[in-house]
């Protein structure tokens, strides 16, 4: 398992945020066949909170670094054994052939152990460091190996459960929810996977391409730019994979851009933030997206409603911004756009959460899930 993989399947665990975990498998099934129609279907091993377990084709698993707007990493499994004791720990993993996985680089450890024997984790990341040391002095590497890790620095996740230990490499570096488009905002955006998770999940795993969607209080408009970029591959950014040795077999692939039929307009009641929102539009998304200034409990920012129109709404909570009645906002939504659905973020667990929904809306689904560690609610109305 431990040497540098080529061209066979490999194990991966890719993480979102927690709750999401079922949107992200769906957008990988969605996604799969659209860009690896050659390649066999890809299994699922375990789905988690916080994030599934796949194996499949290696480099196109390596590829859904770019296509995955619903996930936060792709971690790359090396290594597995059982252990309960720190001498066999560093018995173990002075043998793992750490030249051909991080090279020279220097490694931070990234631990978590759950009912084992070793948990103490400043403990194993000095038993983990002085094996390391002891392979390189032992294993020189080679000249190469040595120039790609000249300066460069990698994460390796060890997983510990039922003194199972998983060893796996970080293959995305930056978390991939940053997006090109992103400046910094004095606002409350909401994280930009989470954004394109919700979207999907309210589209019924389908893109729209029919209907308007239109956030009311769109703010930074991030489900507006997370949904007509959803099919487009992050190709302007960096990944890990392409400077680590365990991964030198593979290439990052340019897939070609899909354009997104979607109609989408952004609505808020503040002019900065609108004015904001239109910098992104023209210099990432060639003003696609329609912003103006409106208030939603008043009748200005209509849309014309002869037209399908589904709502995204993450409304402000009163963590940094004011917070708004839910229930007169869903009224208000349901009153100006009379929308086909709604979804909308509600920042409480669905037990709380659903005293808020009028008895006008009926409840299609909903979904649980940790908004910048806020347990909240993703409900679609009717
Ligand atoms: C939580 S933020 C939305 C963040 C957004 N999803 C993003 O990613 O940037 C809520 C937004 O609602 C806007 N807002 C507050 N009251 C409003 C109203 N009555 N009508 C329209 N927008 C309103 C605020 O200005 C703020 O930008």
């Amino acid at each position: 398992m431990s040497n540098a993989i080529s061209t066979e399947s490999i194990d991966v665990y890719i993480s979102t945020a927690p709750g999401l975990e079922a949107v992200l498998l769906e957008e990988l099934k969605y996604k799969w066949p659209l860009h690896f129609p050659q390649v066999p279907p890809f299994q699922l091993l375990k789905l988690e909170r916080g994030g599934i377990e796949v194996s499949g084709d290696a480099q196109a698993l390596l590829n859904c670094n770019q296509l995955l707007k619903t996930a936060t990493r792709i971690l790359v499994r090396f290594e597995k054994f059982r252990c309960r004791d720190f001498p066999k720990l560093f018995k173990k993993a002075q043998k793992i052939p750490w030249n051909n996985i991080v090279g020279t680089q220097l490694v931070h450890w990234k631990i978590s152990a759950h009912q084992s024997r070793l948990f103490d984790s400043r403990r194993l990341e000095k038993t983990l460091n002085d094996a390391l040391c002891k392979y390189r002095k032992a294993n020189p590497a080679a000249k190469k190996i040595q120039e790609q890790g000249a300066g460069r620095e990698c994460s390796v996740y060890l997983r510990i459960l039922e003194d199972e230990l998983t060893f796996s490499l970080d293959s995305s570096g930056n978390r991939l929810h940053q997006r090109a488009y992103r400046q910094s905002s004095h606002h409350a955006p909401i994280r930009e996977n989470i954004a394109a998770a919700l979207y999907f999940y309210l589209s019924d795993y389908k893109p729209i391409n029919k209907q308007n969607l239109i956030d009311p209080m769109c703010g930074s408009g991030t489900f507006l730019f997370e949904a007509a970029s959803f099919e487009a591959p992050s190709l302007w950014r960096e990944f890990e994979f392409d400077k680590l040795p365990l991964f030198n077999a593979f290439q990052m692939t340019s897939f070609i851009s899909e354009s997104s039929l979607i109609q989408c307009y952004g609505f808020d009641i503040s002019e900065k933030t609108i004015a904001e929102a239109e910098q992104t539009n023209s210099n990432f998304f060639e003003q696609k997206i329609r912003f103006q200034v409106g208030d939603l409990f008043s009748s200005s920012g209509r849309i014309n409603s002869s037209e399908e129109n589904i709502i995204i709404c993450n409304p402000p909570y009163g963590k940094r911004l004011e917070k708004v009645d839910f229930k007169k906002a869903l009224m208000a939504i349901q009153k100006k756009f009379m929308p086909l659905k709604i979804g909308f973020i509600i920042p409480y667990p669905w037990a709380k959460a659903k005293q808020d929904i009028p008895n006008s809306l009926t409840v299609d689904k909903f979904l649980e899930f940790e908004n910048g560690g806020i347990e909240s609610t993703f409900v679609v109305l009717k």
